[in-house]
C-alpha cells in the first residue's frame, strides 16, 4: 500500500485536513506523519522517509534538501499543500526523479476573491469614506467625496495574467468595467480570448482607476513599478498589491503615498511587515493587511480536499492536476 508521509507542522495539518479528508487520505494509502516538520535529519523522520512513496509538505515545512530527498528512495512525488515551492524544495527534486505538485492554483481562488472585493470597495470609495466618516464623527459630504467614484465604466488594470490574474479577469466579466492587461508573455489573440485590452505597463499605469498586481517576483519583476511608473498613476486611482511587496520600489511608493495623490491596498510589502516607523501604518489612503489574501481559516480546507484528490490521482497513475513542470519552477517559487 502507498505510504503517504505528511511533513508539516501539526497546526497546518489541522487547518487543512478535517477528520473526513484525513480519513479519505488514510483510505488511499498508509498515512504517516513526521514528528517534526523542521528537522528532516531526525532519525525518526529518516526512518519514515526511507519507506515513504509520496511526501506531502505544507506551510512551515523546512526545506527538504537534496540529502533529505535521497533518504526517500521510494518516493515518487512531493505534493506541496501551499503555494510557493522554493521554501520547501529546490530544483534538484526534478533531477532526483520527483514529480512536484503545488496547490498554488487552489490558493489562487481566495487571492482573486480578496482582490475582487478590494477592487469593488475601492471603486465605490468605501474604504476612503469610512476613514473620513470616522474622523469627522459627523455627517460628511458624500456626494463630493464619491463624485469621481463608482464601478460603472471604471478601468481596471491587471498586471500579469497569472493564475490569480486570470481569475480576477474572469470575476470582472460580470461588471461594467474595462479591463486592461500588461503581461509580456501574452499576445493579442490571447488577450482577445481573455476579453481584455493588452497594453504596455506604462500605458496601463497611466490609464487605470485600479491597478492590481499579479505577477510573480522574479529578478526581472523586482521593482517593476519604480519611481517613474508610480509617478504616472492617475490622481485618485488605487494600487492593489496582493502579489509580492518587492514588485514595487518601496521608497518610491511611500514618497508617492505621502502626497495623498492616490490610494493603495497592500496585502504584501517590502519589507513585510513594514518597519514600525513606516508611514504606511498611519496613512488614510492606505489599507494595509498582513498577507491574508491567500487561503485562511476555513478556506484552508479547500487545500486539504485538493491534496487528497492529488494523492488519489498519483496512486491511480493519473496525471497530477497541480503538477509544476521543471521549466515553471522559478515562476512558482
Ligand atoms: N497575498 C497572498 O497571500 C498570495 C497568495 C498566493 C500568491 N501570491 C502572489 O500572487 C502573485 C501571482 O501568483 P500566481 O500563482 O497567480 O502566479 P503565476 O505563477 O501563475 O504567475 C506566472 C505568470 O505571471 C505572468 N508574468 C510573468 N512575468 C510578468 C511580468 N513581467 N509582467 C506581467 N506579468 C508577468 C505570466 O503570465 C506568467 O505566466 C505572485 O506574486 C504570488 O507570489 C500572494
Amino acid at each position: 500500500m502507498t505510504e503517504i508521509l505528511l511533513i508539516m507542522p501539526a497546526s497546518h495539518r489541522r487547518s487543512i485536513l478535517t477528520d473526513e479528508t484525513a480519513a479519505r487520505l488514510a483510505e488511499i494509502g498508509t498515512l504517516r506523519e513526521a514528528p517534526t516538520a523542521t528537522d528532516h535529519a531526525d532519525p525518526r523522520v529518516r526512518q519514515l522517509l526511507s519507506t515513504a512513496d509520496v511526501l506531502v509538505t505544507g506551510t512551515g515545512t523546512a526545506k527538504l534538501e537534496e540529502q533529505d530527498l535521497r533518504a526517500a528512495p521510494h518516493a515518487k512525488a512531493i505534493i506541496h499543500a501551499a503555494g510557493s515551492l522554493r521554501p520547501v524544495v529546490g530544483k534538484y527534486a526534478y533531477d532526483l526523479g520527483f514529480a512536484v505538485s503545488s496547490l498554488a492554483s487552489a490558493n489562487a481562488v481566495p487571492v482573486a476573491e480578496y482582490t475582487l472585493a478590494m477592487i469593488l470597495l475601492e471603486l465605490k470609495g468605501v474604504n476612503a469614506i469610512a476613514a473620513t466618516y470616522r474622523r469627522a464623527r459627523s455627517t460628511v459630504d458624500v456626494d463630493a467625496l464619491l463624485a469621481r467614484r463608482g464601478v460603472y465604466n471604471a478601468t481596471v488594470g491587471i498586471v500579469g495574467a497569472s493564475r490569480i490574474g486570470r481569475l480576477v479577469i474572469e470575476h470582472l466579466r460580470r461588471f461594467d468595467v474595462d479591463v486592461l492587461l500588461a503581461d509580456p508573455s501574452v499576445d493579442r489573440p490571447a488577450a482577445d480570448q481573455l476579453g481584455v485590452q493588452l497594453v504596455d505597463l506604462p500605458t496601463l499605469v497611466a490609464s487605470a482607476d485600479v491597478i492590481s498586481l499579479h505577477a510573480p517576483l522574479l529578478p526581472e519583476t523586482r521593482h517593476l513599478l519604480d519611481g517613474p511608473l508610480l509617478a504616472r498613476i492617475r490622481d485618485g486611482a488605487v494600487l492593489i498589491n496582493t502579489a509580492r511587496g518587492a514588485l514595487v520600489d518601496p521608497d518610491a511608493l511611500v514618497t508617492e503615498l505621502l502626497t495623498g495623490r492616490f490610494r493603495a491596498v497592500l496585502d504584501v510589502t517590502d519589507p513585510e511587515p513594514p518597519p514600525p516607523t513606516s508611514p504606511l501604518w498611519d496613512l488614510d489612503n492606505v489599507v494595509l493587511t498582513p498577507h491574508v489574501a491567500g487561503s485562511r481559516g476555513m478556506e484552508l480546507q479547500r487545500i486539504g480536499q485538493e491534496v487528497v484528490a492529488e494523492v488519489e490521482r498519483l496512486v491511480r497513475g493519473e496525471p497530477l492536476r497541480y503538477s509544476v513542470p521543471r521549466h515553471l519552477y522559478a515562476g512558482n517559487a
